[in-house]
């Protein structure tokens, strides 16, 4: 972020800090529908028109590290083999064998030349092309040209890989659009691989996903953690094309350092804005990201059923020695994954409610509109015509998007 940036930021958050009432011009937010968080025909239309067709973090290269690594993700629904093949180039494949589909790995990770089906023995190269089949002459016209392993796409930021299933879909860096420059200042080249836990919970992904949205919520729920030193009332939002946003909140006393992470090895670079206050990004639609120069939790929420879903926490941090990880780690892990049981405690009651009659849609206010931004996107992502009637949001904010 460079100076006229940095300043126009400290302003707003001066502004909002100061404000008795949202800007002039803000519209009414009108209530998000409870049906978009319920309904079994909109949540079908969210996974195949949303999910299946977004970049979505799959994995850090650390977990990938050697020629022919290659790690099992599930999480995006799929089943997909993410690796390193031998020029060091990251890839991805659905774990599918081209023959009857069985799968072609069965453990999380592993190190390999290639692929060799457990059913039948069709057996792939690492860049997925199909070079040997059992029994060949039982076979007319085989051509081994059309049974390759089927690929996704897989881009990085540094070591950061994310992969699409929508072969259609825009290069990730276009597609991040504003954030991709302003993310470089955390040199993800740099960031290691610390370490990924993940949390099963009770709700809709969505219920999730909004309260990484705000900190309207700190004053309550984070009374004894991150309220002691966040302003919220301070906290100035930017909307951004494609759904991504981000929001930076100052903390309550300018010089305030986390006491945590003193002395722990740091980036170079990394500007005033994210060294001195809090600042969270979203990547639409899953991946939550407050990062410092000390190190950055990754957040992805996954659904895994209509009414379930799945939190991975990954750390990342620079000059980290897996073999001697700096001595600040366990209780750094340890408080944020307190600080994530708070955020997750009311989740499975609130999709009961959500379910309920007791509740039919969420009035917004003005601190919590990157909610209404992420839900404006999954309405254009589904497409308006397509959504089942009476769950619509309504387009307000298109003013205050900041292309
Ligand atoms: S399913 Fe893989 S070789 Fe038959
Ligand atoms: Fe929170």
């Amino acid at each position: 972020m460079d100076a006229v940036e940095t300043a126009q930021i400290k302003d707003r958050m001066k502004f909002e800090a100061a404000r008795k009432s949202p800007p002039e011009d803000f519209p009414q937010l009108p209530p998000i529908p409870a049906g978009r968080y319920t309904d079994p025909k909109f949540l079908r239309l969210e996974r195949e028109l949303v999910w299946k067709r977004a970049w979505l973090y799959a994995c850090h290269a650390d977990q990938i590290a050697n020629l022919g690594d290659w790690m099992l993700v599930r999480n995006t629904g799929s089943p997909v083999i993410v690796l390193r093949d031998l020029s060091g180039d990251f890839k991805a494949f659905y774990n599918t064998c081209q023959h009857r589909g069985a799968p072609l790995v069965t453990e999380e990770s592993g190190n390999g030349r290639g692929f060799v089906c457990g059913y039948h023995g069709w057996s792939y190269t690492l860049d997925g092309k199909l070079t040997a089949v059992r029994d060949k002459r039982d076979f007319t016209d085989l051509d081994f040209s059309c049974h390759s392993l089927k690929p996704l796409r897989c881009e990085t930021i540094g070591k950061l890989v994310f992969i699409n299933e929508d072969a259609e879909a825009e290069p990730l860096r276009e597609h991040l659009g504003p954030m991709a420059g302003e993310l470089e200042q955390y040199q993800f080249e740099k960031l290691d691989f610390v370490e990924s836990r993940s949390y099963e919970v009770e709700c809709n992904v969505k219920v999730l996903i909004d309260a990484f949205l705000e900190v309207y919520h700190l004053k309550s729920i984070h009374q004894k953690s991150v309220d002691r030193f966040l302003d919220h009332r301070g906290m100035t939002a930017s909307l951004w094309p494609n759904g991504h946003s981000r929001m930076v909140t100052p903390n309550k006393r300018p010089d305030w350092q986390d006491p945590g992470t003193i002395g722990m090895p740091k980036v170079d670079g990394v500007t005033e804005i994210p060294r001195d206050n809090n600042v969270s990004y979203m990547i639409y639609p899953n991946f939550v990201m407050p990062p410092s120069d000390s190190g950055i939790p990754l957040l992805q929420f996954w659904p895994t059923g209509d009414r379930t879903c799945r939190v991975v926490s990954t750390w990342i941090a620079p000059d980290h020695d897996p073999e001697k990880p700096h001595p600040k780690w366990e209780e750094r892990a340890a408080n944020w994954e307190r600080i994530l049981y708070e955020d997750l405690q009311f989740a499975p009651q609130i999709q009961e409610s959500l379910q309920s009659p007791g509740f039919v849609g969420m009035p917004l206010n003005y601190q919590e509109r990157r909610i209404y931004h992420w839900h404006e996107e999954l309405d254009r992502r589904i497409g308006a015509n397509r959504i089942p009637e009476g769950l619509a949001v309504e387009k307000v904010l298109s003013p205050w998007v900041e292309a």
